[in-house]
């Protein structure tokens, strides 16, 4: 199971997150199914979904004739999917924990910036490709070392000012190990995939005083919000833009890791 805070924080930024897809979810989730490459007719499943960034291009793709499953935890993420893919009957939005996910023999799985959320990132990762057809292909999408810390930094430095608080500690995981091209690509192969190709997705976003907010309320950022009250925010709001601004910081690394491989024939077969 995920961590509860992160599905009640992705229900809070599911309306937002539409509004800052188009600088950050859209192009990630369309250059990834550029490589996963899902063809007319094929089975999709589309793991932590969120509102369709890389779904609804894998279910353009696949046409009428094929199936996409998109999965995600957050009801409220699910609600905004389902409104926005209205013509693709095609796609198939479920809300459910994808790490234990039963459909399987999909000719793609991806996953896109999703897994570290994951309370054991490698074992859902592997649950993850054996719902692939051996021989089908897989990709994983993650953030490049470094990419969207400079948010984070100055958001809990700001939460910080307005509650009279110590600043949280960057949240670490086991993704901080593996962020990197060739150590992706050999936690890929070690999850099971054979053939893995990492592909840098450079994306920096210029921070205007919108994009820079709604990369906190449109993300899992969010949840450094909760509990404080409208005022409370608002403040935060201020501290942040202030101490962005005043750093000179007016672009984000926002790159990406997009690693596709094919799954093992003959390896870690617990796929039904
Ligand atoms: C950063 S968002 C990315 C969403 C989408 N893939 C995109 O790129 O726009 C991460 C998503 O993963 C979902 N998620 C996290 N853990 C999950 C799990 N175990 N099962 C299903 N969804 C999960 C969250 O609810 C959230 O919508």
């Amino acid at each position: 199971m995920s961590d509860d805070r992160f599905v009640r924080a992705f229900d809070t930024a599911s309306s937002d997150f539409e509004r800052l897809g188009q600088y950050l979810w859209k192009p990630v989730g369309q250059a990834t199914v550029e490589l996963t490459g899902p063809a007319e007719g094929q089975r999709v499943l589309d793991a932590c979904c969120g509102n369709g960034a890389s779904a609804i291009p894998a279910a353009r793709r696949v046409g009428a004739q094929g199936l996409v499953d998109a999965v995600d935890m957050s009801a409220g993420m699910i609600g905004e999917l389902r409104s926005l893919a209205a013509g693709l009957p095609q796609l198939h939005a479920h809300v459910a924990d994808v790490a234990s996910w039963p459909g399987s023999g999909y000719d793609v799985v991806q996953a896109v910036l999703g897994v570290f959320f994951f309370p054991d990132m490698a074992a859902g990762t592997e649950h993850l490709v054996s719902r692939a057809a051996p021989g089908g292909r897989v990709g994983v999408t993650i953030w490049r070392r470094g990419a969207v810390e400079a948010a984070g930094t100055h958001l809990r430095d700001a939460v910080a000012t307005v509650t009279g608080t110590a600043p949280a500690k960057r949240p670490t995981g086991p993704i901080d190990a593996v962020n990197e091209a060739g150590a992706f690509r050999d936690w890929l192969a070690d999850r099971g995939l054979d053939d893995v190709a990492v592909t840098t997705h450079e994306l920096r976003l210029h921070l205007t005083p919108e994009v820079a907010w709604l990369l906190v309320t449109g993300s899992g950022y969010v949840a450094a919000l909760s509990g404080l009250d409208p005022a409370a925010i608002g403040r935060v709001r201020e501290a942040y833009l202030d101490s962005l601004y005043r750093s000179g910081t007016d672009e984000l690394d926002a790159t990406t890791l997009i690693g596709v491989g094919t799954r093992a024939v003959s390896r870690r077969s617990s796929a039904g």
